[in-house]
């Protein structure tokens, strides 16, 4: 089991005393030690918690042991990082139950409250202690859940070549997309619904675009305004369902020019086979959104894009207004320089490839097939 420890100068002798009991307890443990290494500066403790909380964020750790002179600056810290479950114990209830019901990935000790002894000892409960699952999965999948859809964490995340993940959170967008979301809704509400909230995400999508200065007169002067600097646009609905957001955005950009790529998946292969794409001639030269309302599995836009790209399409874009987190990572797998613009992230997929909580199939809802 690997454990990664971090502490301020408060915290670091009790890090180095717990780090010493671990470590005699054989091959169990491997310990990670974040720092801080010394009590003699004075530091700062959340440049150390964040390093042992992402690394059980990332996979590298298993647990994360926090160590500050009340434990609570560290717990703040750990609970900040996304998919983190920090627990701030003083005594062995405490401890043991943030395992068992609350499936505790980071445990958080105040060096001036607790001696050593007693700190071994909280430490050995918490390590000891199972998840107990049932009713208490679900109510951590309710955090999940909160996580998915409003950290920080989505928000302009970015790839190592540059792609990014942008989740446009209007509150118009997210009251919007709650309408959609309802099963009552009509088709026609929702086919509206999904042209309102394609057209808000038109002022986030276009937020790059260049503009120059020109002269006009006003009633009463000249004066210089700003422009779009005729930069070219494309949108490429994947069919069928990113058919629905197309006059949505034409509405506020009305010169873009509309390709369209439909794709199937082969039964065979599974893998999807474009069988229709039709783009404007110059596609190299335009900025292209790739529209299509959800990012599931992924496996669709991947092909899209990689089509366009294959034809030429050089500055692209993913519009969706649903992904999941599944669709999105192999999404950037394949493409991490394009980005992507979203209205929500659902917390996962369900075993047919559906986003939950979602809404449904977005084709069919939009012509009210079946
Ligand atoms: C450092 O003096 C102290 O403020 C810090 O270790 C911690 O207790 C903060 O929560």
């Amino acid at each position: 089991m690997k454990i990664a420890l971090a502490a301020d100068h408060a915290g670091f002798d009790l890090k180095e005393e717990i780090k010493k009991h671990l470590e005699t307890q054989g091959d169990k443990y491997k310990i990670l030690d974040y720092g801080t290494f010394s009590s003699e500066q004075s530091v700062d403790y959340p440049d150390w918690g964040f390093k042992a909380a992402n690394a059980v964020k990332e996979g590298n750790a298993d647990y994360a042991i926090l160590f500050c002179g009340t434990g609570i600056g560290m717990s703040i810290v750990a609970n900040k990082v996304k998919g983190i479950r920090c627990a701030l114990c003083h005594d062995h209830f405490t401890a043991a139950m943030s395992r068992r019901h609350n499936n505790a990935n980071a445990l958080a000790v105040g060096s001036r409250v607790l001696g050593s002894g007693i700190a071994k000892e909280i430490v050995d409960t918490w390590l000891a202690e199972k998840f107990e699952e049932g009713r208490h999965g679900k109510r951590l999948e309710k955090i999940e859940s909160y996580e998915a859809l409003h950290a920080g964490e989505h928000f302009k995340k970015e790839t190592s070549d540059g792609g990014r993940t942008v989740v446009i959170d209007h509150p118009l967008v997210c009251h919007k997309i709650g309408l959609m979301r309802d099963k009552n809704t009509s088709s026609k509400d929702f086919r509206d619904l999904v042209q309102e909230v394609a057209g808000l995400m038109v002022y986030e999508i276009t937020r790059q675009l260049p503009l120059e200065e020109i002269e006009i007169e006003t009633p009463l002067e000249k004066t210089r305004v700003q422009t779009l600097s005729g930069k070219k646009l494309a949108i490429v609905p994947v069919l069928r369902a990113g058919l629905g957001m197309v006059e949505g955005i034409l509405k506020l950009v009305p010169n873009a020019k509309v390709g369209h790529i439909g794709l199937y998946r082969d039964p065979q292969t599974l893998q999807p086979v474009d069988y229709y794409c039709k783009l404007p001639k110059d596609i190299s030269d335009r900025d292209i959104f790739v529209v299509d309302p959800m990012l599931a599995t992924g496996g669709s836009a991947v092909a899209a894009v990689s089509h366009i790209k294959k034809v030429g399409g050089k500055r692209i874009s993913l519009v969706c207004l649903l992904s999941a987190p599944e669709g999105i990572e192999k999404f950037h797998e394949v493409h991490p320089d394009v980005d992507i613009y979203t209205a929500a992230v659902d917390p996962h997929l369900n075993d047919h490839g559906y986003i939950v909580p979602g809404l449904g199939d977005a084709g069919d809802r939009l012509f009210g097939t079946k």
